[in-house]
């Protein structure tokens, strides 16, 4: 593999689904890649085992791979750029101590949904976070096994907006693991996807349902559309500019069928992500979701409510107070009045 600008010393963090797909690829076209587990187990077996991708994209190993415990990176030699690609609640709380393992001019690129670049961004600076969003769909059969699910791409920028020559750097050090894309636009190409995370991905998990499934009952449709709507009034109000993703983020006026039969069409038929985390009781990210909406709607004085009840009702299901199931749309219909 050729690279035309010095290869940048990288530092994936999490070796999970994305983070290990995208690691896997990348270590097996030669990029100069370390890893980051949580604990020093993980990384021993991963060292072991090393990585293995099939799916879309053919398959990839990696045999021998440099990987640690995020702690035991403290006194090394520092990076040019880390992906962090945890959970988002992970991704907070690893980003202050991350941030001192980068070089000078380095840059610590979040590819997580929703609200985690602007956040980090506030908190470490514009200069050191870029934002990233993933489209490509990933798995994990079993640590060091990987099934790429789609043939996506990651799109990044500035988290202020613009094109800068870090991020077309950054960009091009990933090409050889994953198909790389660079927005100007950052913020609306989040807002786009959150619209979607927020009403297709979290309806379902809480209704157990496809979004094919809850679009069928009259209740399903009326949260969808009012959480949409909310969403869509927040992510307007704050003055972003919305990018086109697969359908227009603005629903028509009047007659929206044929506009709901296009996010059908590609997402309708999909297991929300969020009801697995829900099965295997682990914590969701729906504080970055229909929580980060939340909030934003609140500071800028936008109505909530349906947002506010679906991210009340997803921690309750992460308590085991709830379930989830169909009969959670209902529910959901009375709490937010
Ligand atoms: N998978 C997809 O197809 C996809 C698509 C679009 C966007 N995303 C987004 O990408 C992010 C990652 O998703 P994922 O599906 O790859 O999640 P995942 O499979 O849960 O992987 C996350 C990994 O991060 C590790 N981790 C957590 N805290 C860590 C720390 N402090 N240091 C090092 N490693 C740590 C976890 O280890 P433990 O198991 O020990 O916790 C886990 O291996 C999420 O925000 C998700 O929404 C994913």
């Amino acid at each position: 593999m050729l690279f035309s600008h010095p290869p940048m010393r990288t530092l994936i963090v999490g070796v999970g689904a994305l983070g290990g797909t995208i690691a896997t690829r990348g270590i097996s076209a030669g990029a100069p890649i370390w890893l980051a587990t949580r604990s020093p187990q993980s990384a021993a077996a991963l060292r072991a085992s090393g990585l293995r991708v099939s799916g879309t994209g053919g398959p990839a190993e990696a045999r021998s791979v440099r990987v640690a415990a995020a702690l035991e990176y403290a006194n090394a030699e520092k990076f040019d750029l880390i992906v962090l690609a945890t959970k988002a609640q992970d991704a907070l709380e690893a980003a202050p101590f991350l941030a001192r393992l980068l070089a000078p001019g380095a840059s610590l690129l979040c590819i997580q949904n929703g609200g985690v670049s602007q956040m980090l961004s506030e908190r470490l600076g514009e200069g050191v976070v870029l934002g990233g969003l993933s489209n490509l769909g990933a798995t994990m059969v079993e640590p060091g096994v990987y099934e790429q699910r789609n043939a996506g791409h990651l799109l990044i920028g500035e988290v202020a907006g613009g094109i800068s020559d870090r991020a077309m750097n950054v960009a091009e050090a990933l090409r050889p693991a994953i198909e790389m894309r660079v927005t100007a636009n950052l913020a609306g190409a989040i807002w786009s996807k959150l619209l979607l995370n927020c009403s297709v991905t979290t309806i379902g998990a809480l209704a157990k349902q496809t979004m094919r499934g809850y679009m069928a009952s009259p209740a399903g449709r009326e949260v969808f559309h009012r959480v949409y709507d909310e969403a869509l009034s927040v992510a307007l109000s704050s003055g972003t500019r919305l990018e086109r993703m697969i359908v227009d983020p603005v629903p028509p006026e009047g007659d929206r069928s044929r506009w709901v039969d296009q996010i059908l069409t590609n997402y309708g038929d999909i297991k929300p992500s969020m009801l697995q985390d829900f099965e295997r009781g682990r914590r969701t990210e729906i504080d970055f979701i229909n929580g980060y909406t939340t909030e934003q709607g609140r500071k800028l004085g936008v109505a909530v409510a349906m947002n506010a009840a679906i991210t009340a009702m997803a921690h309750r299901i992460e308590r085991g107070d709830t379930r989830p199931d169909p009969a959670r749309l209902d529910d959901l219909l009375r709490e937010a009045g």
